[in-house]
């Protein structure tokens, strides 16, 4: 699978960590940044990864902050993207069954390695299953193309 993953400067050393696994399970890893610790602002990297995810470069993309809260909530501004905060397998693997998230957000302040790399494997295995999720999900689209729109611009992503 065609994975996209980023961090800021507060999760570089969890991204190197996450890398490494998604390697070592024969994932197609490509890593935007950051590449130390020099701080940085996180949207950028947030938005690098979303908009490559939302432009169908990589089926997933995986953003790693101190609490992954602002780059969750950088990626959802970037039409077509649903991304959520994971950092127990129930909610990662319900972010892929029910929300068909394409990115997994997780606080390198909040949760370890080891249960970082546990959440990743439910996220990655875990599938979108439509039925009644179907028209909830339809309707996250429509509001998307809604705003956007309104901004011009053209159709969001599915
Ligand atoms: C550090 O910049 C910290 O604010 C960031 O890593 C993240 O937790 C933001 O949501």
């Amino acid at each position: 699978m065609a994975i996209a993953i980023g961090c800021d400067e507060a999760a570089f050393e969890l991204k190197e960590a996450i890398k490494a696994y998604l390697v070592e399970q024969k994932q197609e890893v490509v890593d935007m940044g950051v590449y130390d610790t020099t701080p940085v602002l996180y949207p950028d990297i947030a938005l690098k990864v979303a908009t490559a995810v939302a432009d169908g470069q990589f089926e997933r993309g995986i953003l790693i902050c101190g609490t992954g809260l602002g780059m969750a909530i950088t990626a959802n501004k970037v039409p077509g993207v649903r991304a959520a905060t994971c950092h127990d397998v129930y909610s990662a693997e319900r972010s892929r069954k029910s929300n068909n998230c394409q990115i997994l957000t997780m606080g390198a302040r909040v949760i370890g390695v080891e249960l970082a790399k546990t959440v990743v494997k439910a996220w990655l295995e875990s599938e979108y299953e439509g039925g009644r999720s179907a028209p909830k999900v339809q309707r996250m689209i429509e509001i998307d193309e809604m705003f956007h729109a309104a901004r011009g611009g053209g159709k969001a992503g599915e």
